[in-house]
């Protein structure tokens, strides 16, 4: 049992949105004590709230993973030139060029309203923090909170908050990267050290994230002061993940696919995923226009999915994407327990 009686087992499954962490993905990690975070990304709070309840059906031991929306604070002028420059790619496909939308909160009030009268053990929070009010909030209504953080600087503002535990994620992990200005480059520290570094500065237990593969790298976190581990990559391919078709085979393609490359083009945040053709032809055009840039690439990225495309696909993946297996979560979970 780890310091934040996160189930037994050391290595927890980390939130993935758009389609990984499936209400199945939640429940198997806690069928072999460990646990699973939902995802709340891009679902409405209705689809949420199904997704909850299906988690429920089987365990109440479940953590939520929600978006902070942001302050809406983007160069309008930089994203116009990225769809410009995107739309002879949206024409080649037979897609219309949309029209930005500047304003998307991701639901979130409507989700929090749902957690305070329906409380989970755990909500963890990525791209910021929530404010006091709402931190209180979900205290109030029985939930421990954890706030991602990816340097000893967000450390201490999340424990400032009053946070009951951070997780630290490193430059390594797939996906977004949880830094809460996007418009800064993040801190690329080895995970080793920003767990140090965290508890040091805060105290607060630690969740370390970001590239983990295997049981000895664990260990070493593990021995650097983390409570537990969590991993998302390792889990793409588990029978549980809704990880798309395309996504999957991409990830087995490792001669078509060798690297993963971090790039904000796909959304406009700073992220990490398998090298394609769209991240290399784009990401030196893309500006930080989180989520306007995740809606103008949404089409593309449709029909990328629909038709098998992995090269105008965002194939989220951090750097320990060549070691991820098949098989049911449980056994990949197990498989990295020191
Ligand atoms: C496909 C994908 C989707 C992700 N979605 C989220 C998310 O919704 N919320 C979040 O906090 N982190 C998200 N992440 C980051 C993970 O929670 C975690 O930090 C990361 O997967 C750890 O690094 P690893 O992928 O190398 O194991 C996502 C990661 C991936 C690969």
């Amino acid at each position: 049992m780890s310091a934040l009686g996160l189930g037994g087992m050391p290595v927890l499954a980390a939130p993935m949105a758009g389609g990984p962490s499936t209400p199945a993905l939640v429940v198997a990690a806690a069928a072999v004590g460990s646990y699973g975070f939902l995802p709340g990304g891009y679902r409405s709070a209705a689809q949420f709230a199904d997704d909850l309840a299906a988690v429920r059906a089987s365990t109440e031991d479940v953590g939520v993973n929600l978006f902070v929306p942001d302050d809406g604070d983007v160069d309008r002028a930089a994203v116009l030139a990225y769809r410009d420059r995107l739309a002879p790619e949206l024409e080649r496909a037979g897609l219309a060029v949309p029209e930005p939308r500047w304003a998307d909160d991701d639901d979130w009030q409507a989700k929090l309203d749902l957690l305070v009268e329906r409380p989970v053990p755990w909500v963890s929070f990525t791209f910021g923090l929530p404010g006091p009010e709402t931190a209180a909030r979900l205290r109030r209504a029985g939930s421990r909170l954890l706030a991602t953080v990816t340097d000893p600087g967000e450390a201490r503002a999340a424990a400032a908050l009053g946070v009951d535990g951070l997780v630290v994620q490193s430059a390594a992990a797939g996906g977004h990267r949880g830094t809460f200005d996007q418009h800064r480059t993040p801190d690329d520290t080895p995970l080793v050290d920003l767990v140090a570094g965290a508890r040091a500065a805060t105290g607060l237990p630690v969740v370390a994230a970001g590239g983990v593969a295997g049981a000895g790298q664990v260990a070493s976190l593990l021995h650097a002061g983390a409570d537990a581990v969590q991993v998302g990559t390792a889990l793409l391919l588990a029978d549980e993940a809704g990880t798309r078709p395309v996504h999957r085979a991409a990830l087995a393609d490792v001669a078509q696919f060798p690297e993963t490359v971090t790039m904000r083009a796909f959304t406009g945040r700073v992220a990490r995923g398998l090298r394609n053709r769209f991240s290399a032809t784009y990401d030196a055009a893309a500006p930080a226009g989180y989520p306007t840039v995740h809606h103008l690439t949404a089409p593309p990225r449709a029909w990328a999915a629909a038709n098998g495309e992995p090269h105008l696909l965002h194939l989220w993946a951090g750097t320990g994407h060549r070691s991820v297996r098949s098989g049911p979560a449980g056994a990949v979970l197990a498989s990295l327990v020191p």
